[in-house]
């Protein structure tokens, strides 16, 4: 994963780079640091924890220059440590070089350098490309960016990186293979970086580099070149992106503003979509492609984490509303399982970064098998946006907290209005059926922003499970995946173990871990099966287990059950997802910040998870 920055043009390079590496700081946070190159010297600065204390460490340097490039890193090869913190340097110090990824054959390459004489000062797959690049250098006397490209022919993995060399005053050389990579044009200066974040203020005029791209950068020239030596025109996009966007805006936490944006960013996503009066959805990415959708025998959804909860939401709506059949997989288990993909398979793809390696490189496969890939992705012009054949985007904007929440209840509203279009079109639904789900879809705004008005409810319970070693989240039908959900949100936020299962399923093993100390979460609003799901409250409580219960207005059987309940409005069963969801991630938010945690930074994890 990690985060890249890199600048060259005539202004202070330092101060960019800090601070583009803190906006990106959601990638990685395990060691950050920078090289900077003035006058022929190199000069490389680098520290383990997050960026603050590389900057810390720095207070009081000299830190001059017009270039230079910087990363904030997500460990993969070696401990998180200052050596292990890139920019590394080459054996003869004359290059410096920043890295997202991994290198698969770095143990080859690194055995055959070392009988070479090379040593190494890290435990890096980074630190092997780079002295393989300088040998490639020194053997054939060439250019680095010749070495480069021979380099890169004989990895295999995945990187973006970004190099400097000494005697090279104002250039920085760049390639990318699936870790993502934007560069902004300035005037007289480029921008590079992982994601726009750290561009967005300085300009709106970036090109996305592709895969198998590399890109000689100077101050006042980008040249783009395929690994075959031959220039490609640069495609200029314009960013449509505020800076208020990424920034806290008054809110303690990314984490927390975006749990509180969730009203304006569904309302976003049905804006010039979803229009009940008349009847009507439009989506042109569902639209353009009905005929090919309506053909497919299955519809596959790919997806990681708490899109792949988003997908078995989708998957019990699009079965229940298209009747179509659905298969919900882990991306990561998909790619190296030799599925059944035909052409004319429709696909899914449902990613919060669009950048997700697993889901990537799931999906190129498929696609080589001539499946129709369908992108519900939140990053525009991310990776996965661009590979799949049409798409919707769920328009949250920028997510920023390592937990997903805003992304997520955009994926819902994407996924049900997608098959609510092909439901109409395949005849499958009444259209009574139809209008009252639009109603209801319209209706979810101004439910999710009376659920957070009653976000201290949700603080004082947090406060008081706090202490708890583990936590079980039920729920049925609908609201299965949004016990995941839940249980997920805790982990990451909390650090306390928590697992999500259907209601039912419990008797069949989890069962066995209640006791007067574990905290039971319900997800119990009213729907066809909720009595059967008081019985499993029943069964809770007959065990002494403590329940917490997320329940619909007006339910009045549950409160006596429940040692502490929550009520949300009253919602038709496929659109509940949408309101369940905000208390358990308002839950994991509040436990984590109790127990002191840094929710936007969770320890271990990254945001855009770009490496296997
Ligand atoms: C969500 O809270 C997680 N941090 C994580 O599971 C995430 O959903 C997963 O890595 C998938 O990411 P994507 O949506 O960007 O592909
Ligand atoms: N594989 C490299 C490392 O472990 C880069 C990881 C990253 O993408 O941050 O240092």
């Amino acid at each position: 994963m990690c985060g890249i920055v890199g600048y060259t043009g005539k202004k202070q390079a330092y101060p960019i780079i800090l601070k583009g590496l803190k906006r990106l700081e959601y990638r990685g946070y395990d060691s950050s640091g920078v090289a900077l190159l003035k006058n022929g010297i190199l000069n490389v600065y680098k520290k383990k924890g997050k960026v603050v204390e590389l900057e810390e460490s720095l207070l009081g340097e000299t830190l001059e220059a017009t270039i230079g490039i910087g990363h904030t890193r997500w460990a993969t090869h070696g401990e998180p440590s200052d050596k292990n913190a890139h920019p590394h340097t080459s054996a003869n110090g004359n290059i410096a070089m920043i890295h997202n990824g991994i290198i698969e054959n770095y143990a080859l390459i690194k055995s055959d350098l070392l009988k070479k004489g090379y040593s190494f000062k890290s435990e890096t797959d980074t630190e092997v490309l780079l002295n393989f690049i300088e040998d490639i250098q020194k053997n054939n006397n060439c250019s680095i960016e010749e070495a480069l490209r021979i380099a890169l022919k004989r990895v295999t993995g995945a990187y973006c990186i970004l190099l400097i060399e000494k005697n090279n005053p104002d250039t920085i050389i760049a390639a990318r293979k699936g870790s993502p990579l934007v560069i902004g044009i300035g005037k007289g200066e480029h921008f590079l970086a992982s994601d726009a974040s750290p561009i967005i203020e300085y300009t709106k005029e970036v090109v996305y580099v592709n895969d198998y791209e590399l890109a000689i950068v100077k101050p006042d020239e980008l040249i783009l070149k395929n690994l075959g030596n031959e220039t490609i025109t640069p495609y200029i996009t314009k960013l449509d992106m505020e800076l208020a966007a990424i920034e806290k805006g008054g809110y303690e936490h990314f984490m927390l503003k975006e749990i509180f944006e969730q009203p304006s960013t569904i309302f976003d996503c049905l804006r010039g979509r979803l229009n009940s009066k008349e009847s009507l959805i439009k989506m042109s990415g569902v639209d353009d492609n009905i005929e090919q959708i309506l053909k497919a025998d299955r519809i596959l959804i790919i997806a990681c984490g708490t899109s792949w909860h988003a997908g078995l939401v989708a998957e019990y709506i699009i079965e229940e509303l298209c009747r179509i059949p659905v298969e919900v997989e882990y991306a990561s288990e998909f790619r190296y399982r030799n599925p059944i993909v035909n052409k004319g398979d429709v696909i899914i793809a449902i990613s919060q970064s669009g950048e997700t390696a697993d889901t990537l490189v799931a999906l190129e496969k498929a696609k080589e098998n001539g499946a129709f890939i369908f992108g519900v992705v939140n990053a525009v012009g991310s990776s996965i946006a661009r590979i799949s054949n049409a798409g919707a985007y769920t328009h949250a904007g920028p997510e920023i907290g390592v937990a997903s929440t805003k992304a997520f209840t955009g994926q819902l509203v994407v996924l049900m209005m997608t098959a609510l279009v092909v439901a109409r079109h395949k005849k499958s639904i009444s259209e009574d059926r139809y209008n009252a789900l639009l109603v209801e879809l319209e209706q979810v705004p101004e439910k999710v922003e009376a659920i957070l008005k009653n976000a201290d409810q949700i603080k004082t319970i947090a406060e008081k499970y706090k202490t708890a070693n583990d936590f079980l989240f039920l729920g049925r039908g609908y609201n299965f995946p949004i016990a995941l959900e839940g249980a997920l949100k805790l982990k990451e936020i909390s650090y306390i173990h928590a697992e999500g299962y259907p209601a039912a399923e419990m008797k069949h093993g989890p069962i066995a871990l209640v006791d007067e100390s574990l905290p039971v979460v319900f997800i119990a609003t009213k729907d066809p099966y909720h009595e059967k799901i008081i019985s499993n409250m029943q069964e809770i409580k007959a065990r002494k287990g403590k329940i917490i219960s997320i329940i619909s207005e007006g339910d009045t059987i549950s409160p006596d059950l429940s040692n502490d309940y929550f009520c949300i409005p009253i919602a038709d069963e496929l659109i509940a997802p949408l309101l369940t969801v905000i208390p358990l991630q308002l839950l994991s938010y509040y436990v984590g910040i109790a127990k002191g945690i840094d929710v936007d930074k969770p320890r271990n994890l990254a945001k855009s998870v770009t490496v296997e």
